[in-house]
């Protein structure tokens, strides 16, 4: 790159993302979903190069991607909900990018992940898990290397009650809670397997009648009670799919047991729930808390924060008083401060 063009680049940098040919070659060949601009050495700008759903020609795509391979054409950072929904079909490809901004990467993991788990839970069988899955593990390699990363995940909760969104906030709490925590070097494996079972906490729900699960009334007694299978009923879907490990069993069935024996569906007390099935169970119920359903509105983060860590008896405190803590410091501003991308 030019010193000149480095140096406008920098100054771009605010505004526009310049896109990689992997990136390009997720794109539908004929009509580019977005805007693409392409850097005018001679003017020093960037310029429209190609409107979205324009159609290329052969000569024209070849030509597009021969100035991709320059390191020419690029995004506009204000297009990135249309990047992500195309980039989240192929998540490895994020981990290759080095043009995104870390909440960006955020954005496409939340989009795809929430997506993954809308489709497994329209149809639990192996081969959508394994979709899911392989979706799931870029989300902990990308972690791994660095785990402060799950800040930005913090800050994409979707705050709007679906069985996804609510599993994909539920995780992403988890996670947070399990980093902040559990041991220092808790290992790849541990990560990968207790990712998976913050995930799937709920996934017993997915055999729930629909008209149940989506009632847009509160559940009478009876529909509870079914409602209250849905541990056993993801324990038995887990066996089906072969996931045998502590932590599956911990988050399946331990998330709404609480540790005054109050809980469901074995009553299980104290030392009977485990660190991670406590920790799914404060994360489980604070995004149910912050959600919006159609018969009750969301409660602030700080409000649920509060609350649960009030319930001393139920939930374990020194994992409810981590979450308070956080929310009411500054390091979680999050809600305030930055909204979703657009
Ligand atoms: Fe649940
Ligand atoms: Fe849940």
């Amino acid at each position: 790159m030019s010193a000149i063009k480095s140096s406008i680049a920098d100054n771009l940098d605010e505004e526009f993302y310049q896109i990689s040919p992997d990136i390009l070659a997720s794109f539908p060949r004929f009509r580019p979903p977005l805007n693409l601009f392409i850097f005018k050495e001679s003017v020093a700008q960037i310029q429209l190069y190609k409107k979205a759903q324009e159609r290329l020609d052969q000569a024209a795509q070849d030509e597009l991607a021969a100035l991709v391979a320059e390191g020419n054409i690029f995004v506009a950072r204000s297009d990135h909900p249309i990047y992500a929904k195309h980039i989240a079909k192929q998540l490895d490809l994020v981990l290759v990018d080095k043009n995104l901004k870390e909440r960006e990467i955020a954005e496409v993991f939340t989009v795809a992940l929430t997506e993954r788990l809308g489709e497994f839970f329209e149809q639990p069988v192996q081969v959508v898990f394994d979709l899911l899955y392989r979706d799931l593990m870029v989300l902990t390699e990308y972690l791994d290397s660095d785990r402060a990363r799950i800040k930005a995940l913090v800050r994409r909760l979707h705050r709007e009650h679906s069985l996804p969104n609510h599993s994909f906030d539920s995780a992403i709490i988890g996670l947070w809670l399990l980093l902040r925590l559990g041991p220092k070097d808790l290992p790849r494996k541990t990560l990968d397997k207790a990712a998976l079972a913050l995930f799937l906490h709920d996934m017993g729900m997915c055999k729930i009648p629909a008209f149940i699960r989506d009632k847009p009334k509160p559940l009478t007694g009876d529909e509870r009670q079914k409602v209250n299978q849905h541990p056993l009923l993801g324990a038995a879907l887990a066996q089906k799919l072969n996931l045998r490990f502590d932590e599956i069993t911990a988050a399946v069935m331990q998330h709404h047991e609480r540790l005054d024996g109050s809980g469901y569906p074995q009553r299980s007390r104290e030392a009977d729930i485990t660190p991670l099935g406590r920790i799914c169970a404060v994360a489980d119920s604070f995004c149910a808390m912050i959600a919006k359903r159609p018969f009750a509105e969301a409660k602030s983060l700080a409000d649920a924060a509060s609350e649960l860590a009030g319930l001393t008896s139920r939930y374990d405190a020194k994992i409810t008083t981590q979450l308070k803590n956080a929310i009411l410091s500054e390091e979680w501003q999050f809600a305030a401060e930055e909204g979703p991308i657009a």
